[in-house]
């Protein structure tokens, strides 16, 4: 492994190297990908959450001029695994959620085939379904594991003990609303089925990974994977929904095979992402702090109440941050789910950190609150020595630097800790603060190959760029292992046909992808020294990572929050993050991560919401009018930071994942500026204006 401890290619700003054709609009999309000839897709859903279709009247839609099939559980091909409930689509009658797929129109055109859909007639005998999710139901479960694999308990001391014995105690809920990923690309996947010989599909598809969805497709479908082959070199965005394969990928691989020579594109519509690419679970967080007089933390416990699907389950580690974040002898967490009639949850942006950081980081407001401490100081006297739980050192740990950092940045130190007593014009005025903490990922596998090509050197490795900055950063650490300047490195990505890598999830790309890159470079150099000839070719893979450290990037969010005095609305004209994140390998592309995390958890404190109407299963705002994402008008300065921070031990480059860090704790620091400004503590997500008015209304106005 060589990587120089000064680089010169890695920590420059250099642009994206695919910024020139997305901004020129030339970037091939899945669905734009040039095939002679292609059909389209549209799905028809079902409009029950439970219940089976009794009939699928497909005569009007098949006589449409255009159409060329309708794909119906009667006549749609029998997978080869069905183990995957959510990807077994057309595979029965059974209905298990609002907005399954119960056919599939092929047509000559999008237009003809989405007439189409709507011309397909479908009669269900309709069962009772159950899509509310509550604290107090008797079916709650403990899952097995929680994602990605941890354990769904852990206890340590005695919380009830020491909770009944603390000077001082907060216990209060916390709720976190459902949520959907709204990437700016739609799920999309192009698909042509070669019958010649053996068979061979290709798949062009918006995915967070191309290798992991090519092993989940050849196992639903029965073939090897040197049968499959998926491409993917831009991505308009995933944050998790397109981390895994969805029900399009499946969808558009079926329609091919059913049509063999002739392409298919299917793209979903905004509306069906709302039932087809998963989402964020609610949360219920039941938050309790215990703590001596002097703000020593006694006992920590946090047991969360989630949903899940009941055809797949997906159990989000909300609880999993409390484990680490802050030092007490007694901890406990856990986590209990509701299998409902619902579409299959999953990934979205920090997966239990980030909700799971809203509760217990207000929480802390709280307990500084009734401590009369300041809550950067609350935070800083409860730093842990060692990894809670584990008993590990860390790696690096800078929460503390970013607070102190952050406190200066912003101005902390004028603040007045009474709350609701600052106004300017008609708003009131305030200030909060919150941590963020995201764990440091490796995944298994990953293999980059390096190629002397002239006098240019080629990288390739299955990785994605979700806008992420792939493109670049890992150009960036290539040229630096292998000792040459930046400009004469190619990368390339997206495409099974480089050698195998991980998926984009868990901030853990640059950690694996980087470091087999790493790997590479030094078999490379070792094989061929300084002259390499051309054609010269060596390939590396990602080792195991090392087990004696918890490694983990954390953060600092400042925010200042204005609250209206008659109207109650709540605008955030600041937020400033500092973080700990390793080594920065490109400051241009991370500060972008950072703004982005931290813009995506503005809009989970003040904006976004998907409002599951339990009566019929539907998210009734399933569209980009009803369901509001913070958008420039409501964002004010945004600034993110950084701490220079030296950790050897996370990876050869020295970095920590930054995809993810950013939107956690943002809404935990937006509401502690809520309760600054107006005194009203908002515990549930998003913080609209009716959670606030009640008190401003027994206010005084001048
Ligand atoms: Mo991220 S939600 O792990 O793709």
């Amino acid at each position: 492994m060589t990587f120089p401890s000064e680089p010169e290619a890695v920590g420059r700003d250099l642009p994206r190297r695919d910024g020139a054709v997305k901004v020129l609009g030339t970037a091939t999309y899945a669905y734009e990908t040039p095939l002679a000839n292609a059909a389209y897709l549209h799905a028809v859903q079902a409009t029950i959450a439970r219940g089976r279709v009794t009939a699928l009247d497909t005569a009007a839609a098949e006589a449409l001029d255009g159409v060329v099939a309708v794909l119906t559980p009667g006549n749609a091909e029998r997978l080869a695994s069905t183990e995957d409930r959510e990807l077994a689509v057309l595979q029965g009658e059974e209905v298990a959620f609002r907005g399954q797929v119960v056919a599939l129109v092929v047509a000559d055109s999008s237009e003809v085939a989405r007439h189409g859909a709507a011309l397909v007639r479908v009669e269900y005998a309709q069962q009772p379904h159950d899509a509310e999710l509550r604290a107090d139901r008797e079916d709650l479960y403990a899952p097995e594991s929680v994602n990605p694999d941890l354990p769904t308990d852990t206890s340590e001391g005695d919380v009830d003990a020491a909770l009944a014995a603390a000077e001082v105690s907060v216990e209060e809920t916390y709720t976190t609303a459902m949520y959907h990923n709204n990437p700016l690309e739609p799920h999309a996947t192009a698909a042509l089925w070669d019958p010649a010989g053996e068979g061979f599909l290709t798949l062009w598809d918006s995915t967070q990974g191309v290798h992991p969805t090519r092993t989940a497709l050849a196992s639903v479908f029965g073939l090897d994977e040197a049968q499959l082959r998926v491409v993917c070199p831009y991505v308009g965005g995933g944050f998790g929904s397109k981390g895994q394969p969805h029900v399009n990928v499946v969808l558009a691989a079926m329609a091919a095979r059913a049509v063999p020579g002739r392409p298919v594109r299917l793209a979903l519509t905004r509306q069906q992402m709302f039932s087809l690419t998963g989402y964020r679970t609610p949360t219920i967080q039941r938050c309790r702090l215990g703590a001596d007089r002097d703000g020593t933390i006694t006992a920590i416990a946090v047991d969360v109440v989630e949903l899940t699907s009941r055809i797949k389950e997906f159990a989000e580690q909300s609880g999993v941050p409390a484990r680490m974040m802050y030092a007490s002898p007694n901890r406990s967490t856990t986590h209990r789910l509701a299998a409902l009639d619902v579409p299959v949850p999953s990934w979205m942006r920090a997966p239990g950190e980030c909700p799971g950081m809203f509760g217990p980081e207000v929480a802390m407001d709280e307990l500084a609150e009734r401590l009369g401490l300041d809550p950067v100081e609350l935070r800083i006297r409860n730093e842990p020595a060692v990894e809670p739980g584990s008993g590990k050192p860390f790696s690096s740990r800078n929460l503390v630097g970013c607070l102190r950092e952050g406190a200066v940045r912003f101005g902390w130190a004028e603040r007045d800790p009474r709350p609701g007593v600052r106004r300017r014009g008609d708003w009131l005025v305030g200030t909060g603060v919150a941590a963020s903490t995201y764990p440091v990922s490796r995944m298994p596998k990953s293999t980059a190959t390096i190629r002397r090509e002239g006098e240019r050197y080629a990288v390739e490795i299955g990785a994605a760029d979700l806008g992420t900055g792939t493109w670049t950063t890992l150009a960036q650490i290539a040229a630096d292992a292998l000792g040459v300047t930046v400009a004469l490195v190619d990368v390339r990505i997206g495409d099974t046909d480089y050698p195998m890598a991980s998926v984009a999830g868990g901030s853990s790309g640059m950690t694996t992808w980087g470091s087999a890159v790493v790997e590479a470079a030094g078999a490379f150099r070792a094989k061929y020294g300084s002259e390499p000839p051309d054609g010269a070719e060596a390939s590396g893979s990602v080792q195991p990572a090392d087990d004696r450290h918890a490694m983990h990037a954390f953060g600092a969010q400042f925010a200042e929050a204005h609250v209206h005095l008659d109207t109650g609305e709540v605008r955030v004209p600041r937020l400033l993050g500092v973080f700990a994140a390793g080594r920065i390998i490109n400051p241009r592309t991370a500060r972008s991560q950072f703004i982005g995390g931290m813009t995506m958890g503005l809009s989970m404190a003040l904006h976004e919401q998907s409002v599951l109407d339990p009566r019929t299963g539907h998210v009734v705002n399933h569209d980009l009018a009803g369901y509001h994402i913070t958008a420039n008008a409501d964002v004010g300065a945004i600034e993110a930071y950084w701490l220079a921070e030296d950790d050897p031990h996370v990876n050869a480059m020295g970095s920590k994942g930054i995809g993810e860090i950013g939107i956690v704790g943002t809404a935990a620091a937006v509401s502690n500026a809520v309760w600054h400004a107006c005194g009203v503590r908002v515990r549930d997500l998003p913080i609209t204006l009716d959670k606030v008015l009640h008190a401003l209304e027994e206010r005084p106005r001048h």
